[in-house]
């Protein structure tokens, strides 16, 4: 066999030996906008502010990009998730059911906060919840749900919207990972009663180094959030109203509002860019024996912030772990084996209820009616960190990128492929 045809692993040369293209922040047009905009607003002589002109021009294209008549920047996902909980004014010690599969800010700010999170499992052989999941979780005690759409790909949102509509149950959606994915034409984050949208510097279109947006469909709403992003200034309140909640300072500020308003004009081109990658890698590898791209649930587009992939153990003559080793060998960027650094409820703050001090609380206030030793297994979630791997993908991969990605693919495909 020539070392051509032989795997990598196995001593034969590599399908891909150049680096993966990289993403700049912005392009080199952009960043002489950026230069520019930074430049005039320190000409004026004022420090760079919040809640100012390029904030408010930010809010107001971003909402307009996804279709909603509220948005507000707000400093990062794991605060703006804090401040729609913060917003909502929830009772302490009631119950927000969470996605198990969801980034440590995505679930942290519900303790904080003195409510008692609750992991529900994902939908089978996905990352990402479902109503059934979701509904097996619910008591009388609970009082929100924090939906994470995980990479790029959406909720089933009708469903659970459905459910939450029956409980009379406030939804926060966080789309940190899913920037301009879509159910039916409608954007997520639109669904819920907030969205939450990452714009930190790994994301699809970021704000600079750390950022967010909240968005919502009523204007109390939005006031209530400012208020909350905001040390409870009265917002929108009568005259002479004084500050009417106790929160933090969580505001964005002006000069990330500059970076994401340049970083957002992007994200359409950027998604369609990122769709047609994955296109073109569908079609060209539809016939594999022992992976596949994992299809996107009906109805929906994804925005593809990784690249899920679906492995077949019955199918292939080497264990997962081999596989992709294997398939790093060749050069497949990024390659993660599954989500493990993502389930938050299985980390030593959640297990030890490491929250404020070693109080226990919020689980071990009297105040709290429920189960305090409740397990939360998540049966899914195990299973799918065995059928599923993921790698990096970027939009400025070329068609020679996707073409090495394919033979990557097809050769390890060949070497470990059984029974077909
Ligand atoms: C699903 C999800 N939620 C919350 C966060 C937290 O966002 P941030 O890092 O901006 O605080 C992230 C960050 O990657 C995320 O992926």
């Amino acid at each position: 066999m020539s070392a051509a045809h032989r795997l990598a692993v196995k001593g034969g040369d590599p399908v891909r030996e150049a680096p993966w293209p990289s993403r700049p922040w912005l392009t080199a047009e952009e960043l002489a906008e950026f230069n520019g905009l930074a430049n005039a607003m320190l000409a004026t002589g004022e420090t760079f502010t919040y809640q100012g002109e390029q904030e408010e021009a930010y809010c107001r294209e971003f909402a307009a990009y996804t279709g909603v008549p509220y948005a507000d920047h707000v400093s990062s996902g794991t605060t703006a998730v804090w401040i729609a909980l913060r917003a909502l004014e929830l009772e302490p010690f009631t119950e927000v059911v969470v996605s198990c599969m969801t980034d440590p800010g995505g679930m942290m700010p519900i303790p904080l906060l003195n409510l008692i999170p609750v992991p529900a499992d994902v939908a089978p052989g996905r990352y990402n919840v479902g109503p059934e999941q979701v509904a097996e979780r619910l008591t009388p005690l609970t009082s929100a749900l924090v939906i994470s759409h995980i990479h790029g790909e959406p909720v089933d949102m009708p469903g659970i919207m459905k459910l939450a509509e029956e409980r009379g149950l406030p939804v926060i959606e966080d789309c940190a990972q899913a920037h301009g994915a879509t159910i039916n034409g409608r954007m997520v984050g639109t669904f819920g009663t907030y969205g939450a949208v990452s714009t930190m510097y790994g994301k699809h279109h970021a704000s600079g180094p750390q950022g967010w947006m909240i968005i919502c469909q009523g204007e109390e709403l939005y006031w209530q959030a400012r208020r909350a992003a905001d040390r409870g200034k009265p917002f929108n309140l009568p005259p002479g109203s004084t500050n009417c909640m106790a929160s933090l300072n969580l505001n964005g500020n002006d000069l990330s509002a500059a970076f994401g308003r340049i970083a957002l004009r992007r994200l359409p081109s950027l998604l369609a860019r990122r769709r047609e990658i994955v296109a073109q890698l569908r079609e060209q590898t539809c016939d594999l024996t022992t992976v596949s791209l994992l299809p996107p649930p009906a109805g929906t587009e994804c925005s593809h912030w990784f690249l899920d992939f679906r492995f077949f153990a019955e199918r292939c003559s080497c264990p997962k772990d081999e596989f992709l080793e294997a398939l790093a060998a060749e050069g497949m960027p990024g390659l993660a084996p599954n989500y493990g650094g993502a389930m938050p409820h299985l980390m030593d703050w959640f297990r030890e209820r490491r929250v404020f001090g070693r109080s226990g609380y919020p689980w071990a206030s009297p105040d709290y009616h429920g189960d305090r030793n409740r397990d939360y297994p998540c049966p899914n979630m195990l299973a799918t960190n065995d059928l599923l791997f993921f790698t990096t993908i970027s939009e400025l991969w070329q068609d020679e990128d996707v073409a090495d990605l394919v033979a990557i693919l097809r050769k390890v495909d060949a070497a470990f492929q059984v029974g077909r």
